[in-house]
């Protein structure tokens, strides 16, 4: 039966790398016997544009129809910033509730490390980024004057703790709420203990800012702690955030499996992505194990590079290949790695950021050469 990709190529650089990335999902599947079909969708900056919309009900309603998401990359500066960013990926991660933002951090032989000393032996580890809470769960405001009844409480905090009273003239505050659920930290920081287990892997870090967000991260550590417990041939440990970003640059090679609230998972994987070769060589998946998930190279849309064909593709080359993994396809998957590897062993297809000259597209046909090679020989 055909595995059926929805595909949002979106904004910038998003449709060329999404072209190279079914350029290449079509030879694999076709080589290994694997029936795929996709179907494209026009979401983004330049249909918001021209019609006003961003993600309606029923669009999701027609996705939710399909057995995954390819996505390119949202964002563009015509548009107010944070618009495209909720109205499109964030509402795509929460309507299919993709708990789970997978990022695998691995450094492929050939491919230039900014770390000195450091090799591909040395870097690869997976973070397991919580994605559906935390502080991108949207609640917060604004306030100054006299108060809306919503912000009460609100008000009633910063006047009992700082002494401001809002109603004087020129004192404004925004908040913004961190959440986090026991439930939504169990299943993820589960996932996180199951991946763990199934790739040979034998430590689970766990990141938080438990000395300071005492609140929303003791529950996180709490959960850690219980769920922990089923899996006793698994070492644990705790890192705070601003302490990971060192040992990450430092000692890359302590970790093997990582798990963050969602944004510290965030910020923690631009750094990842930067360990592993850069942003056109990190990919991503929004994971729902019981539902839709979603696959995107972690890179923005990247205006300044859109339309000159000098985007890495291998980003969302490598996403394709967590697609198929995730539909079940280990395979043909795996062959998508391999050609990956191949193109870059060789070193002779390299793109702008890996020191080369080589294009989008070039890149994209010298890994379906390579996957040929191994079908075909
Ligand atoms: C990412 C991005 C998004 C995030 C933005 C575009 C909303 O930075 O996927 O890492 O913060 O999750
Ligand atoms: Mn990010």
């Amino acid at each position: 039966m055909a595995h059926r990709i929805a595909v949002i190529p979106g904004d910038g650089v998003g449709p060329e790398v999404i072209r190279e990335g079914i350029k290449v999902l079509q030879a694999a599947s076709e080589l290994a016997g694997v029936e795929l079909s996709f179907e494209e969708f026009p979401y983004g900056a330049e249909y918001y544009l021209r019609t006003g919309h961003l993600l309606e009900e029923e669009d999701l309603r027609e996705l939710s129809r399909f057995d995954a998401i390819y996505l390119g990359a949202v964002g563009d500066p015509r548009v107010p910033t944070g618009l495209l960013e909720k109205g499109l990926l964030l509402t795509l991660r929460f309507y299919f509730d993709q708990y789970v933002n997978l990022r695998p951090v691995k450094l492929y032989p050939g491919v230039p490390c900014p770390l000195k000393d450091k090799g591909p032996e040395d870097i690869d580890f997976y973070v397991v980024r919580e994605n559906t809470e935390d502080f991108y769960v949207g609640l917060g405001g604004r306030g100054k004057g006299r108060w809306r009844e919503e912000h009460e409480m609100m008000r009633e905090l910063y006047h009992l703790k700082l002494g401001l009273d809002l109603e004087t003239e020129g004192e404004e505050i925004a908040y913004q709420l961190g959440v986090m659920s026991r439930r939504g930290a169990e299943r993820v920081i589960r996932y996180a203990f199951e991946l763990a287990r199934r790739e040979g892997r034998k430590k689970v870090t766990a990141v938080d800012k438990a000395n300071v967000l005492t609140h929303l991260y003791g529950l996180w550590r709490e959960v850690f702690q219980e769920v922990a417990k089923d899996y006793g041939e698994i070492e644990t440990e705790f890192s705070f955030v601003d302490a990971i970003t060192m040992w990450m640059v430092k000692n890359p090679e302590h970790y093997e499996v990582v798990v963050t609230p969602n944004m510290f998972g965030d910020i923690i994987t631009d750094l990842g992505a930067m360990l592993q070769g850069g942003m056109g060589m990190a990919p991503g998946g929004n994971l729902n194990p019981e539902g839709l998930s979603m696959f995107e190279p972690i890179h923005g849309s990247a205006p300044k590079y859109a339309g000159k064909g000098v985007a890495n593709p291998l980003a969302a080359i490598l996403a394709g290949k967590m697609m198929l993994e995730e539909l079940g396809e280990r395979e043909a998957s795996e062959a998508v790695e391999e050609a990956v590897k191949g193109v870059l062993r060789e070193g002779k297809c390299l793109t702008r950021d890996l020191g080369g000259t080589s294009k989008t597209s070039e890149m994209g046909d010298a890994v379906v050469r390579k996957l040929r090679e191994r079908y075909e020989g």
